[in-house]
């Protein structure tokens, strides 16, 4: 069974809905500064593999907002804790470029090897936050084609479409080739 390590107990719910073989490895770890996801991940897998036996998962996620210029994208978890959806919304006020994406890379560490797979999903930003599912940005994250945010859709609505879904359903094919079980 692989180990998802997470702080984040919704990211590992989500997860679990399409990869069921998991567990949750409740363990905080630093986060580099940089300029992508993928050197994010390539780092806390290795910071990891010295504190952590065999194999395991990371999930390392952002958003990215087109008018900000990618803002807060690496920064994600850090400006959600400073100044939330109302600040995202604060600095968009008046902005009709709304195109945001959020992308997620799952990292995964197999048998001593670093592998990453990455999700997008392209949406906009809400002109206000709606509903009370998920966690994060979902309440003003609305996915293209839908009127809906993730906040009131269903954890398998928003799985069928979302940057996790995408990268995690990579995953259960990884799994399924590299992980017989
Ligand atoms: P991290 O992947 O835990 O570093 O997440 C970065 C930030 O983005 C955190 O504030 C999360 O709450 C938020 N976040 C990550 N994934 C999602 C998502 O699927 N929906 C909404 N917010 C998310």
């Amino acid at each position: 069974m692989f180990k998802l390590v997470t702080h984040n107990r919704h990211k590992f719910e989500e997860i679990r809905k399409i990869v069921p073989d998991l567990e949750m490895l409740d363990m905080e770890y630093p986060e580099i500064q940089a300029d992508t996801l993928e050197e994010v991940v390539e780092f806390s897998l290795n910071y990891l593999s010295d504190r952590i036996d065999g194999d395991f998962i990371i999930d390392d996620s952002g958003l990215f907002i087109e008018a900000l210029n990618g803002f807060p994208g690496v920064y994600s978890a850090y400006v959600f804790r400073t100044i939330g959806n109302d600040g995202i919304l604060a600095l968009l006020r008046g902005v009709e470029n709304r195109r945001a994406y959020f992308k997620t890379v799952i990292g995964i560490r197999f048998q001593g090897v670093n592998y990453k797979l990455v999700g997008i999903c392209h949406g906009i930003i809400a002109e206000e936050p709606r509903g009370t599912n998920g966690f994060g940005y979902d309440p003003i994250f609305i996915p293209e084609g839908f009127e809906k945010t993730f906040a009131e859709m269903s954890t398998e609505e928003k799985n069928r479409i979302s940057h996790r879904g995408k990268a995690v359903r990579k995953l259960a094919a990884f799994m399924d080739r590299f992980y017989p079980r």
